[in-house]
């Protein structure tokens, strides 16, 4: 298959980056196509360690061309230091590495803010925002008041767009969310600076995308969040602001619909969740802090502790439907050695009525109460295997057993957080 898309199927930090980085070896062009900074792809290379927030996780790569699209919201200097950085440790270099669509939308400063002073007044009832601008920077693209890469080209007509927005955002901020207004001089002169860095990256991805599809060539589309993050499908509002499912690759990065070979789904052997919002199967008490001190389970955007609960198989069905997946990769099977027995949740009770889908009414899910399968656990670390068969036979019967419950094949089964340490069954740039 030529054209394969990640996605995660839970609430993000599935292991994304680490899947995509691995797929990338059999991929000419990689391509981000919503979210922004938001993200935080981790991936783990002969030891070293990379945090990629805007830059696809090809990257680490030669030769592959890395592409921003037009769905995504991009704080440039954010961009910039994450360029930089790659650059420092000698990746992304040579021409036409990193392309940025004229069409993607600026992060501003004063979005930060906005996000920043909302949640602060939400108090208890926020949504646990990354703080990074997110929302807001996708209201303004809605509402017509965003400012693309594109505009940067004419500086004149770009600065007085920005001011514009300065002036009303800072306003905003005064009188409706009692916060401090941005230093717009400040703004305005760090932007002139940065535009001539920008200005080379800009490129018409969609004609890009669409030209590699029709020549054939493997394009891999990174998914960052997950399906239940998602701004349709997730648990509204508990939600980041853009369409993380398979389907936002057409529209974000500008391949032709009816051209996306297959859905890579990625879930972790568990579940986690950071920041608010209805999670049936969280795990409170002492064996959530044990499987968020194995799993290493902290933001990688925010350093905040991650929630920590069973794979639920209801979500991951629904998942597995949204995204049309022709595959899931279960990542981090390794960090439930140890723990016996292991859950699996099989359907929800809802008052007296079983649901063996997300009850009717999404409001129902922050109601469901979790019916549990119980697996004996395994022990022993797996780091190392490179099949199915040098897994504990627990180990390998729970992989199974998320097989039949989630109704699609297991592509892959990840045992540690470095590149190789990923049991692959089926790839597919090579079925
Ligand atoms: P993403 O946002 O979906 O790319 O996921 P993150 O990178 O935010 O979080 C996943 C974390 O788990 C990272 O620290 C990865 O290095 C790590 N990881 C990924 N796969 C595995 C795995 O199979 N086992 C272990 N132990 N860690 C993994
Ligand atoms: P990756 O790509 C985990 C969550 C935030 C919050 C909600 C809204 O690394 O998997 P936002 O800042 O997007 O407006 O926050 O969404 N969130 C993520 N959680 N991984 C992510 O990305 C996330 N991106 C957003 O914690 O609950
Ligand atoms: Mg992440």
């Amino acid at each position: 298959m030529r054209t394969v898309a990640v996605v995660g199927s839970q609430w993000g930090d599935e292991g994304k980056g680490k899947i995509v980085d691995l797929l990338a070896a059999d991929a000419d062009v990689v391509v981000r196509f919503q979210g922004g900074n938001n993200a935080a792809h981790t991936l783990v290379v002969n030891g070293e360690k990379f945090i990629l927030r805007l830059v696809p996780s090809g990257a680490l790569h030669d030769g592959k061309v890395c592409v921003i699209g037009s769905g995504t919201v991009v704080d440039p200097f954010a961009l910039l230091e994450e360029i930089d950085a790659l650059k420092k440790r000698s990746y992304l270099n040579g021409e036409g590495r990193l392309r940025l669509s004229y069409d993607a939308h600026i992060v501003m400063p004063y979005h930060r803010a906005i996000d920043r002073a909302r949640e602060a007044r939400l108090g208890k009832g926020a949504i646990g925002t990354t703080g990074f601008g997110i929302g807001p920077a996708y209201e303004d693209k809605m509402s017509r008041q965003g400012l693309r890469f594109d505009d940067l080209a004419d500086w004149k007509t770009f600065r007085e767009k920005l001011e514009r927005n300065i002036k009303e955002k800072n306003l905003y901020l005064k009188a409706v969310l009692k916060a401090k207004p941005i230093d717009g001089d400040a703004l305005i002169a760090a932007t002139s600076k940065l535009r001539r860095r920008i200005l080379p990256y800009l490129c018409d991805t969609g004609a890009f995308v669409a030209e590699a599809a029709r020549a054939g060539k493997r394009i891999l589309f990174e998914g960052a969040h997950g399906t239940m993050l998602d701004i349709d499908y997730g648990t509204y509002p508990f939600v980041t602001s853009s369409n993380c499912v398979a389907s936002a690759v057409f529209a974000g990065g500008g391949l032709p619909p009816g051209q996306l070979d297959a859905t890579l789904g990625i879930s972790k052997a568990y579940a986690t969740r950071v920041g608010s919002g209805p999670f049936p199967t969280e795990i409170h008490g002492r064996l959530g802090d044990k499987l968020r001190s194995e799993g290493g389970e902290f933001g990688s955007a925010t350093g905040r502790p991650r929630r920590i609960g069973w794979f639920d198989a209801v979500l991951a069905r629904y998942a597995v439907r949204v995204n049309g997946m022709w595959g899931l990769a279960v990542t981090k099977l390794d960090v439930l050695s140890g723990i016996d027995p292991v859950k699996i949740c099989v359907g929800y009770m809802v008052g007296k009525e079983r649901y063996d889908e997300i009850p009717p009414g999404r409001h129902a899910l922050a109601k469901a109460k979790p019916l549990y399968e119980e697996m004996p656990g395994w022990s022993g670390g797996l780091n190392g295997a490179k099949s199915l068969e040098e897994l504990p036979a627990n180990a390998r019967r729970y992989i199974e057993r998320l097989g039949q419950l989630t109704g699609v094949p297991i592509a892959m089964v990840g045992v540690g957080a470095s590149r190789d340490a990923t049991i692959v069954l089926k790839n597919p740039f090579r079925d």
